[in-house]
């Protein structure tokens, strides 16, 4: 298949209409477009239409048991396809939508189970990227898009890692520069008596807090827990997603430690001849020895930290590193978020220093 690849710049998507109505046209019939978000880049369906959401699902080679997010662009679209909306939920929404924040409802009959993966319940959307906010009016209204990756590699921040994963694939791809926020969205499920952290995002704990008061961590996505079976309630958050191909390892303790004992493990790496990564930071990158040292950002703002996480670990795969190391980074802001994708794409490998 061959992939139309066309550019929209986000901030005048205006410009850009005849574009987004053709792509639009292209969701309609049951074509898949993959289209920038403020979190990751999408790969999107119709979501009401069960073809679509099977193509996705060929598409990325994703397990048909993980559900689809429906992605809306506005809030009278919300009703048609939950059951109900908690009172809560709808203060969160006031708050947080458009943004990085998807809320779990009961689904109605409008959302075929192959879009929720046979669940009976729904996780919805509603980003504030202008190009997938026109996208979706373009489209009619629902657009089902896990992130636009192929299954078990890290989700795309720039529409280049789409294109290594999919082109030939899909019918279209959005080129909307690199994202904003570079780690996928919170998922907050309503289906219970308190709500439920499903998977932590740019929208944090202590912000779902202040909205909604008690707040719970589903057990099943907490490092502590990981090893012992309990599964998380996310079908996806099972899987062993966001790796790199190479064997990477996180190493925690005071700064100064962490430096020596990376360096004194990369140097053993090396002498057996292995290519070596670093994820270091600004303000550490200058202290290491090894082939392939990678800057994520500084320390004093973890969303940079965030932006260029899957970006380090794809460059990673690129030039083809065997092992890999990693600072850890549990900063108050997105620590949860970003050693959440970190932790699984190390499988869970630490070293305490
Ligand atoms: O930021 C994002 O959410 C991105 C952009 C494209 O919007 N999308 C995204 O989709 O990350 P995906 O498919 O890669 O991740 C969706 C996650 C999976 O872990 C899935 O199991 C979970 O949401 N999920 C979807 N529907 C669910 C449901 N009804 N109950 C529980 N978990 C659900
Ligand atoms: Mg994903």
């Amino acid at each position: 298949m061959n992939t139309e690849i066309i550019k929209v710049d986000p901030e005048h998507v205006g410009d850009a209409e005849a574009e987004l109505q053709h792509a639009g046209e292209i969701l309609k019939k049951g074509g898949l477009v993959a289209f920038p978000t403020e979190t990751v880049y999408g790969l999107g369906g119709d979501a009401l239409n069960p073809e679509a959401s099977k193509k996705i699902y060929a598409a990325k080679g994703r397990p048909s048991d993980n559900p689809l997010i429906v992605h809306i662009a506005d809030m009278e679209h919300l009703y048609p396809i939950v059951k109900k909306v908690p009172e809560a939920a709808k203060r969160l929404a006031a708050k947080y939508w458009p943004g990085p924040l998807t809320m779990i409802f009961e689904k109605t009959d409008l959302v075929p189970y192959e879009t929720s993966g046979g669940l009976p319940t729904v996780a919805v959307r509603m980003p504030v990227h202008p190009v997938a906010a026109a996208l979706i009016r373009a489209e009619g209204g629902y657009i089902a898009a896990p992130s636009a990756n192929t299954s078990g590699r890290p989700s795309p921040t720039i529409a280049q890692h789409v294109i290594e994963d999919l082109n030939g694939k899909i019918d279209m791809i959005i080129d909307g520069g690199q994202v904003n926020i570079g780690l996928e969205s919170t998922i907050v499920d309503f289906t219970e008596d308190v709500p439920v952290i499903l998977r932590p995002g740019y929208i944090n704990k202590e912000m779902l807090e202040e909205v909604l008061g008690e707040v719970k961590i589903d057990p099943g996505i907490l490092d502590a827990n990981a090893n012992k079976g309990i599964r998380p309630k996310a079908p996806g958050m099972k899987y062993r997603h966001y790796a790199p191909k190479c064997d990477l390892t996180i190493v925690e303790g005071s700064p100064e430690a962490v430096i020596a004992k990376i360096n004194e493990l990369s140097s053993a790496e090396m002498a057996k001849g292995k290519k070596v990564g670093i994820i270091a930071t600004d303000e550490t990158r200058g202290r290491y020895h090894a082939d392939d040292i990678r800057d994520i950002g500084s320390r004093t703002d973890d969303k940079e930290i965030a932006r260029h996480l899957f970006e380090v670990l794809r460059d990673f795969d690129e030039d083809k590193v065997d092992v890999a190391f990693s600072e850890s980074f549990d900063t108050p802001r997105m620590g949860m978020a970003i050693m959440n994708r970190l932790l699984k794409a190390a499988g869970h490998h630490v070293i305490s220093v």
